[in-house]
């Protein structure tokens, strides 16, 4: 271990103003050396880069990124991927038997979501589009039910793949209010207790209208109404500690 390590894990819980003046006394030109990086300037690229606030860069990710750059194992995702992170600690937690996706474009999303069943070893994800001509996601834990979220058709086949067992949802299929509404009321029944019901993409409800991402009467909108008709949901904030997500007030715990 180089002294430095040394200083550091002898002292461990004493106060960064002790450690400091410890530092000081035992090893005065390292001291000086760490003292200078705080006056000296961020390497200005970066400081052009990460000087942006969070929500010039969420912008920034949605508009110029996630289009062109973000996929999983080659399969376009139209994911924040910090999400994906949550996504993969709440399926570790709450393992659940099978997955809802509403809404899978090119099934990159999809892809990911039976991938994270196949690290823990169980489970299906049923994949939900009104179109499904552009999937490339397929995997033999996933299935296809191409129609209308909210047709009679979908809902009785999901109905029957799902049969009885414990279930997540992910809805990021139309993003208008009504729709959203609707498609959360007809899929809740299928969140196991304890399990959650992810709405996908209320971020837009909170940028300004005419600005390239905002909207009026979203996916949150359609959440502030569901949560006031379905007091089996609450939402659990606890999966934002990243902060930045494309779902705030999103994830929704089923509780009873
Ligand atoms: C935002 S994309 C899904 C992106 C995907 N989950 C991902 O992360 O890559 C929305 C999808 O919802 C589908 N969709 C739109 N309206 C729908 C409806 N009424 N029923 C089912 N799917 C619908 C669209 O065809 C589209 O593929």
């Amino acid at each position: 271990m180089n002294k430095n390590r040394m200083l550091a894990a002898s002292a461990p819980n004493s106060s960064r103003l002790a450690r400091n003046l410890r530092l000081l006394k035992e090893n005065p030109r390292l001291f000086l050396q760490r003292l200078t990086t705080w006056f000296k300037p961020m390497r200005k690229v970066y400081r052009q880069r990460w000087n942006s606030g969070m929500r010039r860069w969420l912008r920034w990710y949605i508009t110029q990124l996630q289009t062109s750059k973000v996929s999983w194992m080659g399969v376009k995702a139209q994911k924040m991927v910090l999400d994906c992170w949550v996504y993969q600690q709440i399926i570790h937690d709450t393992r659940p038997e099978v997955i809802i996706e509403i809404g899978n474009a090119e099934g990159g999303s999809t892809k990911f979501l039976a991938n994270m069943l196949d690290i823990v070893g169980n489970g299906q994800v049923i994949a939900v589009d009104i179109d499904h001509s552009s999937f490339k996601g397929q995997h033999p834990r996933t299935s296809l039910v191409t129609g209308d979220s909210l047709s009679p058709e979908t809902l009785a086949r999901v109905g029957d793949l799902t049969h009885g067992r414990k279930g997540l949802v992910i809805h990021d299929g139309d993003h208008s209010r009504e729709h959203v509404l609707a498609d959360l009321r007809a899929y809740s029944n299928f969140v196991a207790v304890g399990s959650y019901l992810i709405v996908e993409d209320t971020v837009h409800d909170l940028f300004r209208a005419g600005d390239g991402l905002g909207r009026v009467n979203g996916p949150l909108s359609a959440v502030e109404q569901f949560l006031k008709e379905d007091k089996r949901f609450r939402v659990d904030s606890e999966c934002e500690f990243f902060l930045m997500t494309y779902n705030p007030c999103g994830y929704l715990k089923r509780l009873a």
